[in-house]
């Protein structure tokens, strides 16, 4: 979703510092950007596209001030054009915000002061909050009293922050959107998320809901919304700001890929021990999931397919478990039991659907858990419990590194559900898992196998049991990047209506690893090779389905619960090689954002 830095304290790299905060957060949206520089005067600079469009229309312009903030858009309301870009302002040109969220009672606050003669110039919801503090600031409020009047009027979620002209202070507030200080010695900076500012500071504060930050050239401040003082913990990050670059790729996404393996290591560490077979998340995973009578998981997009992949490794251990697409399990709310555990399974800890989804859970007392990649995001926040997946920053839009990451921690979590015991061959699985990721990275034909289909009119992927969510997850990959059709099926399932789309020109991937169900999966094989349909294998080569296929994508054999992990590279670098091939925005693909924060 929309991405905002915000800097106080640079004196006349302001400009340089929000540009470059921008750029580090394009992941969060990329389809207008925006800066306003507050000095002795006021200054806005927006635009529709990419950065680089603002980039250019600034060339070897300065914006004098230190005080300043950007935004980088996601559209919600309206399309994405230079008025609807942010910061927006007020009629006097004197305030300028950045929003990142949805204001649900925008409409009527728009009435209000349009009959009051404030005009607009964008269709945003956001352009009410600069007219609702001219409006208190005419009536003889301070800047931040005006601020703090105008975020109390706003329903539904918000990541907002505040420039007005002649003023060194930015104003900033959140509600479920999030919101984090970055401090140094001297200057202070705002994210909505930490990459933002990673390459200035390490220390970070996050803002709650319902606070008020304040950002001035004598340091920062936290209160409520009511003006009481906040005590707020400094923290340090431990991400490196070299590992938010390229590293030389050409892309964060095979960056990301390449990661995996380190991922995966950073996973493990200290988590598992091979000589005692046993793993250890700590007293509080232990006694969570060990008191869990039955597990509902809450995901969405990549996340609720390690979600249901975690399903199915769950009832596999005896304990009734079901994955439920976060926005859904909101809609209709299943039963539970005073031992039901729900899992919010979520890369960024910040996915609105997935809080939405927890939260409903905790107001019916259930216990929650957060399985994410962000420390001190929401949902680690606000769970009663949080597994780490430590694979460092995942900034590419379609998730790659953190898909792997996910499943080997909920491998982990079904060892502790046993008392951590797990059997030696397990845990040697475990612990050979990078490596065998890495012999797949090196040897894969994943390339070749992509420009031999990349003119197909559609992708289709089928697997079973563990191999299910893997063939939905190859399909958004290849739908999110390449966007060209692409369905994932429950191998059983292609006979009962998709297999009327099949043709010579829609490829079927068939993802057959361990032994559970192969052979039916080969079987589903021959009814689509029957058709005349291309056949690409992604397997273990415990069956013998490489006689049916017309392409096969190989995988070391392993553990069968983890043999998906390496399927799933496999299928992610054939998406990347026909979205390159076709020349996509792969790191930014067309209308989606990396986090997205709305409903
Ligand atoms: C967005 C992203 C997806 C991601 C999903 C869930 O839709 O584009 O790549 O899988 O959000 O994100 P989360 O941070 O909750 O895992």
């Amino acid at each position: 979703m929309c991405g905002i830095i915000g800097a106080v304290g640079r004196g006349d790299e302001t400009l340089d510092v929000l540009l470059d905060g921008l750029s580090n957060l394009e992941y969060r949206g990329y389809d207008s950007a925006g800066v306003a520089v507050s000095g002795g005067e006021l200054s806005v600079a927006k635009r529709s596209g990419e950065l680089e469009v603002l980039e250019d229309a600034l060339a070897g312009k300065s914006l004098p001030g230190s005080v300043g903030i950007g935004h980088t858009r996601w559209s919600t309301h309206g399309p994405p054009t230079d008025e609807n870009a942010h910061p927006h302002m007020d009629c006097t040109d004197t305030v300028a915000v950045v929003h990142n969220g949805i204001i649900e009672n925008y409409q009527s606050i728009k009435e209000e002061l349009a009959a009051a003669g404030h005009e607009f110039e964008s269709e945003t919801d956001t352009e009410i909050v600069p007219h609702l503090i001219e409006a208190q600031r005419a009536d003889g409020a301070s800047f931040e009293e005006a601020f703090r009047h105008a975020v109390g009027r706003l329903e539904g979620s918000y990541a907002i922050a505040a420039v007005l002209e002649g003023s060194d202070t930015v104003y900033a507030a959140r509600n479920d959107s999030p919101l984090v200080l970055g401090v140094a010695d001297d200057a202070t900076y705002l994210g909505s998320d930490v990459p933002a500012f990673l390459e200035f500071t390490d220390r970070v504060v996050y803002l709650e809901d319902g606070e008020v930050a304040e950002l001035s050239l004598d340091g920062w401040d936290v209160t409520t919304l009511a003006g009481e003082s906040v005590e707020k913990d400094v923290r340090t990050v431990d991400w490196e700001s070299e590992e938010t670059g390229k590293s030389g790729y050409d892309h964060y996404m095979l960056k990301e890929i390449h990661e995996q393996p380190r991922a995966l290591r950073q996973c493990l560490q200290e988590r598992v021990d091979e000589l005692s077979g046993t793993v250890d998340l700590g007293d509080d995973i232990a006694d969570a999931v060990q008191n869990a009578e039955s597990i509902q998981l809450v995901a969405c997009g990549t996340s609720y397919h390690a979600a249901l992949y975690a399903a199915e490794l769950f009832r596999s251990q005896g304990v009734p478990a079901q994955a439920f697409v976060a926005s859904e399990y909101v809609t209709s709310p299943p039963p539970h039991d005073d031992d039901t555990l729900v899992v919010g399974v979520t890369q960024s800890g910040e996915t609105a659907d997935t809080l939405s989804a927890l939260r409903d859970a905790q107001r019916r007392g259930v216990d929650t858990l957060a399985v994410t990649n962000v420390v001190g995001s929401t949902a680690a926040r606000e769970c009663d419990g949080v597994l780490y997946i430590r694979s460092g920053p995942e900034i590419g839009v379609a998730a790659t590194k953190t898909f792997s990451a996910q499943v080997l921690a909920v491998n982990m979590v079904a060892a502790v559900m046993g008392n951590g015991s797990a059997s030696h061959e397990f845990v040697s699985a475990l612990r050979d898992l990078p490596g065998q990721v890495q012999t797949v990275l090196d040897e894969t034909n994943a390339r070749e196998v992509a420009e031999r289909f990349v003119d197909s009119d559609a992708y289709f992927f089928i697997g079973r049991g563990y191999d299910y969510p893997v063939a939905m997850e190859g399909a958004l990959k290849m739908k999110e990047i390449s966007y060209k059709h692409a369905e994932g099926f429950p191998a059983g399932e292609l006979k009962h209506g998709p297999l009327a789309l099949v043709t010579a020109n829609t490829p079927v991937f068939a993802v057959v690893t361990g032994e559970t169900g192969s052979e039916k999966t080969v079987g589903n094989v021959k009814e689509v090779e029957a058709r005349d349909a291309p056949v690409v294998a992604v397997t273990d080569g415990r069956t013998d389905v490489e006689r049916y296929a017309d392409e096969v994508l190989e995988v070391p054999e392993t553990d069968p619960r983890l043999a998906p992990v390496l399927a799933n590279v496999q299928l992610q670098l054939v998406s990347y090689h026909v979205a390159k091939q076709l020349g996509r925005n792969i790191d930014k693909p067309r209308n989606l954002a990396k986090s997205v924060t709305v409903e």
